[in-house]
């Protein structure tokens, strides 16, 4: 599998910067952008399980909800809005409805594991403030399907009340990886495990083979290792939920256009439901940043607005060739609402994002939401 050569030579696409709001803005030069960005993370996601537990979010959440005309019908269900949060933001599913209180339509917990496991060594993940980016080798540091799924059983019963509440109720995404020290011949067992734990509180499922920091994981990609998994999954899915319960395979950007070709065929002869593209990719092209801090940051997945041009040539391939009942979600360099509409217009069902919210804060989905609706109201 290799990197095709047009995205190798992709420019940026975006090179205005988001409007962000002056607090977090000053937030950001001030504090977050001086500390370890995990440390930043970690700080962010307690504050907002706490503000969401001393019901400080309640007022926040009538001003941040999807308006019902945003709302879309995607893998047999309602969504409230296209826009949702991208996978690895949540990997332990810890704070699911605090996010979902700041607007977005579905979250995507996870990647997680059959087995518990920590991850790669820090530093392992670097902001390029220049290109509005960042380059993560996390490693799926995850507490594991069992621990998981007890959260996620709780949460299924407290977000299906919000939605007989007629509350904003976020659909709920799991994805799921291979563990690091299952060998590479044993990761159906492992998908599996995880599978028959987590697919019955998930809205919908995602296998994971492409992110670039479990050694071997990307080889998974390769249709022959991925029918069997995917059919696989499939089934035990079904099993375990008592339900059919919406099947999508997330892909990197790194994947030859044939290779991708191959995916969609396979999507549509198996059938899955859906398509997530893209991951991070392991280029390093079109960035602002100096080599020497590229270098310095380096190996992991490269994420932000300079992947948005190679995440739509995905888009535009798989969508041409998918029929039109396969769903297909674009993540990868969104960063407004203008970018929501184009990937929509381009054929995505869905759309995600992870590395704008870190760069414009936490009402980066209102604004993407209201800008959403401006455009609806003017066409
Ligand atoms: C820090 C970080 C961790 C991530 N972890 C995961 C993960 O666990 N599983 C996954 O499928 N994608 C993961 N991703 C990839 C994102 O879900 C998304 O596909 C990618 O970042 C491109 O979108 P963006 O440009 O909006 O960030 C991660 C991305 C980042 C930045």
């Amino acid at each position: 599998m290799t990197v095709p050569s047009e995205h190798a030579q992709s420019p940026p696409r975006s090179t205005e910067p988001p409007q962000e709001g002056r607090i977090y803005r000053g937030l950001f030069r001030g504090i977050f952008s001086g500390m370890d960005p995990e440390t930043a993370h970690r700080w962010v996601v307690t504050g907002l399980r706490a503000a969401h537990r001393m019901g400080v979010l309640a007022p926040v959440e009538r001003l941040t909800r999807p308006a019902p005309e945003l709302a879309v019908e995607a893998l047999g269900r309602r969504w409230p809005s296209p826009f949702g949060l991208a996978a690895g933001f949540d990997k332990g599913a810890v704070a699911v409805l605090p996010l979902a209180a700041l607007g977005f339509g579905h979250i995507e917990i996870g990647t997680v594991t059959a087995s518990p496991q920590p991850g790669n060594d820090r530093p392992r993940l670097i902001r390029l403030i220049a290109d509005r980016a960042l380059i993560n080798r996390m490693g799926f540091n995850n507490d594991g399907a069992e621990v998981v799924a007890a959260r996620l059983q709780r949460l299924r019963a407290r977000i299906d009340r919000r939605r007989a509440a007629g509350q904003h109720a976020p659909v709920l995404g799991v994805n799921i990886g291979k563990t690091k020290v299952t060998p590479l011949e044993e990761a159906t067992e492992d998908y599996l495990v995880s599978t028959r734990a987590l697919a019955p509180w998930a809205d919908y499922l995602v296998v994971n083979v492409s992110s670039p920091n479990t050694p071997g994981l990307r080889q998974l990609q390769e249709i022959d290792s991925l029918r069997p998994l995917l059919a696989a999954v499939r089934e035990a899915a079904h099993q375990a939920a008592g339900r059919a319960v919406p099947l999508l395979v997330k892909i990197a950007p790194d994947l030859a256009d044939e290779d991708v070709d191959a995916v969609a065929d396979l999507a549509a002869e198996l059938p899955l439901d859906g398509i997530i593209a893209t991951n991070t990719t392991t280029t390093r092209h079109g960035l602002k940043t100096s080599a020497a801090k590229i270098t310095k940051a380096g190996a992991g997945g490269l994420s932000g607005p300079v992947l948005a041009a190679r995440s739509i040539q995905v888009l535009q391939r798989l969508r041409a060739r998918l029929p039109e009942s396969t769903a297909v979600i674009s993540v990868g360099g969104v960063e407004t609402a203008e970018d929501v509409v184009e990937r929509l217009e381009l054929g995505a069902d869905l759309v995600q994002g992870y590395t704008g919210f870190i760069y414009a804060g936490p009402l980066w989905v209102r604004r993407i939401n209201r800008g959403l609706i401006r455009r609806r109201r003017r066409v």
